[in-house]
């Protein structure tokens, strides 16, 4: 990784490259030339972390937008509760982007309330056609108020709608088509959902184009074993695995570099072993950055 970076970040495009979470426990480390582990090349923000006029966190913000890109990605409109996105989370989302230029906005394939209450879950979507109407527009709201292209991440998924009327990939081909959205690719999450709900995560992967992908998702995850057999839970509290590693590998040689995250929410590590995980994609990249040049 570099460890300093020498021009302006783009404030129009991520960089096909590895990047982190932004923690407030590795602010000093990012910001700092001399540092052993090196610097991301862009970092990716909660931006309801943000939602306050001032103080340290914009600060700290502040600093490290004007040496590196930003990607906000929002875990807080909630595009699929059946009364619309909430209101006051896009106009806060709208007025941070005004003041900060992301590269890239984001938010999930998922809806977390209702009329009456709010959940810290990302919670599963219906693939019906009705759902998929109500989505669409909701993603419409966003791109015109924020006035840019937003990505849509797949999520992982515990359960599975009876009444769906298609698959989860087919679902985000139409939501593409329809909207000019593009896809955050959660490879992670492609593993969870397809060893809770059967299927397999190749067969996931050989139905997304390409061309959808804006960013990509790589994380850990727990696994709990039950008499009905294992339970593959999204925490982000543990290393990339291996069979996320391997998948990642193969989409990368298959279809060129693209800006690659690495996702540790909780257990978080210190900054070396994450810069660790960044430079573990970020060689990924390298290696297959001239067969696409
Ligand atoms: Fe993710």
């Amino acid at each position: 990784m570099d460890k300093v970076a020498s021009v302006a970040p783009d404030r129009t495009a991520l960089p096909p490259c590895a990047g982190i979470g932004l923690k407030p426990l590795h602010y000093e480390a990012i910001l700092d030339p001399d540092c052993p582990s090196g610097r991301p090349a862009w970092v990716e923000v909660h931006p309801q972390n943000y939602y306050c006029d001032g103080g340290p966190l914009h600060r700290w913000l502040s600093a490290i937008a004007e040496q590196l890109p930003l990607s906000f990605h929002s875990v807080g409109l909630s595009l699929g509760s059946a009364n619309g996105l909430i209101d006051d989370q896009l106009e806060k989302l709208a007025q941070l982007c005004d003041r900060y230029q992301p590269a890239m906005v984001s938010d999930h394939l998922s809806f977390s309330g209702n009329a009456h209450d709010r959940f810290a879950d990302l919670l599963p979507l219906p693939y019906t056609n009705a759902m998929l109407d109500h989505f669409a527009a909701q993603v419409d709201r966003v791109q015109q108020r924020l006035g840019r292209r937003m990505l849509i991440e797949n999520p992982s998924c515990y359960l599975a709608y009876a009444h769906n009327d298609m698959d989860e990939t087919a679902f985000l081909a139409r939501l593409v088509k329809r909207t000019g959205c593009g896809l955050l690719l959660d490879i992670n999450n492609i593993v969870v959902t397809t060893g809770n709900l059967g299927g397999t995560a190749q067969d996931y992967l050989a139905a997304i184009d390409p061309d959808w992908v804006g960013e990509i998702h790589l994380a850990g995850h727990a696994t709990e074993i039950h008499d009905s057999g294992p339970l593959y839970i999204d925490d982000h509290g543990s290393p990339v695995g291996d069979i996320a590693w391997d998948l990642y590998r193969d989409f990368i040689a298959a279809h060129g570099p693209k800006p690659t995250l690495i996702e540790w929410d909780t257990e978080v590590p210190d900054y070396a072993t994450l810069m660790a995980e960044a430079d573990k994609a970020q060689s990924i990249l390298v290696e297959n950055s001239h067969a696409f040049a």
